[in-house]
């Protein structure tokens, strides 16, 4: 870049709202403590996690990524045309933002970018890149919980409009992901819109392997969370004593996600000692799955009224559109 190019580059805003360390030990111990095991699924994603998710995102079991990128890829037109001009886009835990891309190129001079997100060395560089990209958008990064309470840049002549891919509303439990909804209709405020992906129920044989994939990529994921609890509370999680499971429970709609003890064993955390018995489980995370018609009922219990959806080919994810009631 020459000098002059630099001066003008223009630097995206970054609000700090992290909240303080959330207590890893206290979770760890908690989840622990409990009759039926659990690990705090929110410590998945440190730099070693966020680094193996991003290969998930890339196999080829993990359907769906690359099905929601071709759905923005083929209907961006008939999105963008949906949310129309100056919009200020808000985007729920933003990522690597391929996919915010997507709608930005396709939308009619959209007014600002809003990443929030929780990690905020990522969202920094995140942010910077789409200003680079996109020097006439107003790129306002918020490092925040985004369940933790603040308030939105005000935004311009357009709508305001979330989006959050992924099928993240998944790792809800549903009357969570209910409460977060209704959350975020109140905080967007009446009539602002809500472009959502939500992943579709399917059969045991695709939904298995992509939350256990032959690599063992997904399972170094939750491993990972064990090898987290080694590096920064000095546990002795025997990682090879482990084994990871994906099961997905065709009645509730989820994929339970489980590390499974091999052995009878017991781990050191902090200044308590756990017994695990050889076959007992510690749940990692479940992804929930929604068909078209249940997810439009959640939605509408949120607060919200169904505007538009639309899905791949092959019928194996949706991306809702969902405006908040007045
Ligand atoms: N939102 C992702 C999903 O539910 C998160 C995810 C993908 C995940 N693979 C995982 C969480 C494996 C835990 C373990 O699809």
């Amino acid at each position: 870049m020459d000098p002059a190019a630099r001066h003008r580059r223009r630097r995206a805003i970054l609000h700090d709202l992290e909240p303080g360390a959330d207590d890893f030990l206290t979770a760890v111990t908690e989840g622990l403590s409990r009759a039926e095991k659990a690990l705090p699924h929110r410590f998945l994603y440190d730099a070693r996690g966020s680094a193996l998710f991003d290969r998930i995102t890339r196999l080829t079991e993990y359907y769906p990524t690359r099905t929601e990128i071709g759905i923005l890829r083929e209907q961006a037109g008939e999105i963008a045309e949906r949310l129309g001009p100056h919009v200020q886009l808000v985007e729920l835990g933003s990522g690597s933002s391929v996919k915010v891309r997507i709608l930005l190129d396709a939308l009619d001079q959209p007014h600002a970018y809003v990443p929030v997100d929780i990690s905020r060395e990522h969202l920094a560089g995140a942010a910077q890149a789409i200003q680079d990209d996109y020097p006439e958008l107003q790129v306002e990064a918020i490092a925040a919980d985004f369940a933790q309470p603040f308030e939105l840049p005000a935004r311009g002549a357009g709508r305001r409009v979330a989006f959050y891919p992924g099928s993240s509303v998944g790792n809800f439990p549903p009357a969570e992901a209910e409460a977060f909804l209704r959350l975020w209709a109140k905080r967007l405020g009446p009539r602002a819109l809500m472009l959502i992906g939500v992943d579709l129920p399917k059969g045991a044989e695709v939904l298995e392997p992509a939350y256990d994939d032959a690599q063992g990529v997904t399972a170094a994921f939750s491993l990972n969370l064990l090898a987290r609890a080694n590096r920064e509370l000095g546990a002795d999680f025997d990682l090879a004593a482990f084994r990871h499971e994906a099961r997905w429970i065709e009645a509730e709609g989820r994929v339970a996600i489980h590390l499974r003890s091999l052995a009878d064993q017991a781990v050191t955390v902090g200044r308590n000692r756990f017994a695990l018995r050889e076959g007992e489980r510690i749940h990692v995370e479940d992804s929930w799955k929604y068909g078209l018609e249940d997810f439009r009922r959640l939605a509408s219990a949120a607060g919200y009224r169904s505007l538009d959806v639309w899905t791949d080919a092959g019928g194996l994810f949706s991306v809702h559109l969902l405006e908040v009631d007045a």
